[in-house]
């Protein structure tokens, strides 16, 4: 997606070897149109697969699942992560360990909102070790849903979670995948973009 691509290059900031901040347009600022954009994408490439809803985590999941969401006409729901005064009962719960921040948390959704009848599009915003991706799906199997696939903006391509989740055989589409950060670099895989840029 080469407007992703672009935004990425020109306002991407390599943090460190494994951490790409984005916070300008998807991590805290949002862009809009980016992000509709990346909706459309999403939606087209999962037309065919007879999603009935689309299920994220609060809080960068959101705005790239509700764009998802108006494109393919279905609703989003997202798992929280933190207890809710009014999300009390008949919650699906799944625990989710983040390596990045080296701890465990629980992800809950309310029963109510997934049934046997529906049929799974996942989307986030950051794919690294698949462990948010995973929780996701456990909710949706606690639920008795299918999972069609999951949507990603940004794969980190050199962490484990993209591999694990394509050799469970779920349908990964990641709209942009890093191979490396090093050195400052980005560099893309040749799926999405085949140059390095150096980062500002
Ligand atoms: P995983 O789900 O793939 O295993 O990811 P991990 O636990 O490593 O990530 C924890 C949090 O850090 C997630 O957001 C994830 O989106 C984010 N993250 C991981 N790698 C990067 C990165 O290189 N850049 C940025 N910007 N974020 C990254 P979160 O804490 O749940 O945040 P939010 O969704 O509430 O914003």
């Amino acid at each position: 997606m080469d407007m992703l691509i672009e935004k990425i290059k020109c306002e991407g900031i390599v943090l460190s070897p494994s951490v790409l901040k984005v916070d300008s347009f998807l991590n805290h600022q949002i862009d809009p149109q980016l992000i509709h954009e990346v909706g459309r994408e999403f939606a087209d490439r999962f037309s065919s697969s007879g999603i009935t809803k689309i299920l994220t985590i609060e809080s960068s999941g959101i705005a790239p699942a509700v764009m998802a969401g108006l494109h393919l006409n279905v609703p989003v729901v997202f798992a929280r992560k933190r207890k809710s005064l009014t999300l009390i009962n008949d919650l699906i719960t799944a625990s989710v360990y983040s390596f990045t921040k080296e701890e465990t948390s629980e992800i809950s959704v309310s029963k109510k909102y997934l049934s046997e009848e529906d049929n799974l599009l996942i989307i986030d915003d950051f794919l690294a070790n698949g462990q948010a991706a995973l929780g996701l799906a456990e909710i949706a199997q606690k639920a008795g849903s299918a999972v069609a696939g999951i949507g990603i903006v940004i794969e980190k391509g050199f962490q484990k979670g993209g591999q694990q989740l394509r050799d469970k055989g779920f349908r990964v589409e990641s709209l942009a995948i890093i191979d490396s950060l090093e050195n400052g670099m980005i560099s893309f895989e040749e799926t999405t973009e085949n140059m390095g840029e150096l980062i500002r």
